[in-house]
């Protein structure tokens, strides 16, 4: 994982991150680079106390099982102390301003993951707290999900620059947005598939393609997947309904019916061969009727067949959630 670029001097240490745009090249290289190491010493079975008596509040408006537990062991491992809070049990936005809040949280604590709704809340804490916030999933952007991404397709295949990803499914939401800035930041290609309702907004379109015009990665939006998805290395999908969205079910099974990544859309790509192709899911999924949810209302954006298959790297994704914050809470807190 180390290139050229990486050489240059990076130092994170006091950086927030809302969104994506925030990370430079060499910022992003070094945090995956950072995210391999710590995985390999955990691995080995050493642990550090790289962030040993550092508080962290860990603040959530939004239901979480992996990031609320990706940080949470990333800390202890590291030395830290957590503390969760529920965002329905604190003042923040209600009783009390966001800035208020912020600097309150910042004199007592030295880092603060926030997930939530709208965007502009996690901006207001990184503006204010005077300490890092680190953007756990707002309804624009899911940054730290991108390091896990972008860790986990370099795991797989060496290399970042050149590689072909396929994003299927709801081109707008927050893992899709990320995603898209991130692949362009490193060079990869990025095509994001999806219905022409379900468009991400220009203004980050016109961002991810400046970036790419210094990487050489292409950004495309196509809305046929047998199209989109031809020589994928990587195909990628979310829920069809984020959190905070659940009223669109019907409507969103719809439209992205079409977009389910089955194992023809596999087959398509010219790549299905061990090596060549690795299906990624941020996940929670629904992969066949496997909840209830899921089955009253049809929403399945991936089958069985991939989501179990040879191809699945899903659980090695979830997993790298957990090394990729720790290095973001080392290299900014340490
Ligand atoms: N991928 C992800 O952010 O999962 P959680 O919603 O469980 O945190
Ligand atoms: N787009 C999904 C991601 C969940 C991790 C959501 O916002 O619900």
């Amino acid at each position: 994982m180390s290139k050229n670029h990486t050489t240059q001097h990076v130092c994170l240490a006091g950086r927030s991150l809302v969104g994506v745009g925030d990370l430079s090249r060499p910022e992003l290289d070094h945090l995956l680079s950072l995210t391999k190491t710590l995985k390999a010493e955990k691995k080995a079975g050493k642990l550090g106390d790289r962030l040993r008596r550092k508080n962290i509040a860990l603040i959530f408006e939004k239901l979480s099982t992996r990031t609320r537990s990706a940080f949470t062991v990333a800390a202890f491992d590291e030395g830290a102390n957590v503390s969760y809070m529920n965002a329905n049990d604190m003042h923040v936005g209600k009783k009390e301003s966001i800035p208020d809040s912020a600097r309150v949280l910042g004199r007592m604590f030295d880092g603060i993951l926030f997930r939530g709704y709208a965007h502009r809340t996690v901006e207001l804490l990184a503006r204010h707290a005077g300490v890092p916030v680190w953007n756990g999933l707002s309804d624009e952007e899911h940054p730290t999900q991108t390091l896990a991404d972008l860790f986990t397709v370099e795991e797989n295949f060496g290399t970042l620059a050149g590689l072909n990803l396929a994003y299927v499914g709801d081109g707008r939401n927050n893992v899709a947005c990320s995603l898209m800035l991130g692949c362009a930041k490193l060079g990869v290609h990025f095509v994001n598939c999806t219905p022409p309702e379900l468009l991400p907004a220009d203004r980050l379109v016109e961002q991810a393609r400046a970036l790419a015009a210094q990487t050489g990665a292409r950004i495309a939006i196509e809305h046929d997947p047998l199209k989109a998805v031809r020589g994928a290395h990587v195909i990628y999908t979310d829920v069809w309904v984020s959190m905070g969205e659940e009223a669109l079910f019907n409507e969103r099974v719809t439209l992205l019916r079409p977009y389910q990544v089955n194992a023809d859309l596999l087959q398509a790509t010219g790549n299905a061969e061990a090596g060549k192709l690795i299906f990624l899911h941020c996940l929670p999924a629904f992969h066949d009727a496997n909840t209830e949810l899921s089955k009253r209302t049809g929403a399945m954006e991936v089958t069985d067949e991939v989501f179990e298959g040879p191809f699945s790297r899903v659980f090695d994704q979830a997993e790298n959630r957990m090394h990729s914050a720790k290095a973001l809470m080392v290299a900014t807190l340490a």
